[in-house]
């Protein structure tokens, strides 16, 4: 039985005249912790709308669990196990980060109680709660869990999504620059996080970055897009050295002078 989780097939996006993604193809594995980078606006948000579902592509195709999810209901694909970040996560104003991270794991919730009618209401609660209080502080949020959400700081904001996500048990987990803005020593903690719900709990990532360190770190496969076309699909090791990256993030006269300092070495 093949084990790919997430196949796109020839997607492709654009706004008005601009063509942001053109034909990409991209096979994820299960257990696989692919990185996606590529240079500003090259695409990597627009593609994880595409495959999310949260936005629809032009063409293309976007199946998950050999299921076509383009069309299904944003609920539907959450519960065949895709959750997602945003790289700018926005906060409902008049809920605290418990109730926020709560909410974000009850979707799931009435799922387990449509599966186990029997099950009691209150102990589905204690075991959200639980979840919830774990997350909290694994991810540094317990001493601001009474707050506002809408008044974290920027990187409060983009910690709490990742626990949002989390609280709905994915299987698959895209993640829009979960580390920018972040402390080092929380991205370290971050670092340690992902990982181990891929080790522990076989969770499969796509995750945009631009931390060569994260990257190197994290990843077990890199996919590099750079105006909308993937240029690279390589070992994290391998990325800098790849012309075609070098190329994208440099320009093509960096790739020439290095070519030229090359030949009279
Ligand atoms: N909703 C939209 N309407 C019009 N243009 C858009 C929209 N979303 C994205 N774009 C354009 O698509 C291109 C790619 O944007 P995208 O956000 O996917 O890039 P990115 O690779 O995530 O960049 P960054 O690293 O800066 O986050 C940009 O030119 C952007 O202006
Ligand atoms: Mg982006």
């Amino acid at each position: 039985m093949s084990s790919v989780l997430l196949e796109i097939s020839s997607l492709a996006k654009s706004f008005g005249g601009n063509q942001v993604l053109s034909k990409v193809n991209m096979k994820i594995e299960a257990g696989e912790i692919v990185g996606l980078l590529g240079p500003n606006g090259s695409g990597k948000s627009t593609l994880l709308n595409a495959a999310s579902g949260f936005m629809a592509a032009d063409a293309g195709r976007v199946c998950f669990g050999g299921i076509d999810i383009q069309t299904l209901p944003a609920e539907q694909i959450v519960s065949r196990g895709m959750a997602r970040t945003f790289q700018l996560p926005s906060m409902p104003s008049k809920m605290s980060v418990l109730e926020v991270l709560m909410t974000a794991g009850s979707s799931q919730a009435c799922v387990w109680r449509s599966l186990w009618p029997g099950k009691r209401d209150r102990q589905l609660d204690e075991e959200l709660l639980a979840k919830a209080r774990e997350l909290l502080s694994a991810l540094m949020l317990e001493p601001v869990k009474d707050l506002a959400a809408s008044s974290l700081s920027g990187s409060q904001k983009k910690l709490l999504s990742i626990a949002c996500a989390l609280m709905k048990n994915p299987k698959f987990l895209m993640l829009d620059e979960p580390t920018a803005g972040v402390h080092p020593n929380l991205r370290r903690d971050i670092v340690k996080i992902l990982r181990q719900i891929n080790v522990e709990r076989g969770i499969t990532q796509l995750i945009v970055e631009h931390d060569m360190f994260f990257v190197r770190e994290v990843c077990t496969r890199c996919v590099v897009l750079d105006r909308g076309e993937i240029v690279a699909d390589c070992r994290p090791d391998d990325l800098i050295h790849h012309p075609r990256v070098i190329e994208a993030y440099l320009g093509q006269a960096r790739v020439s002078v290095q070519t030229d300092r090359e030949k009279s070495v």
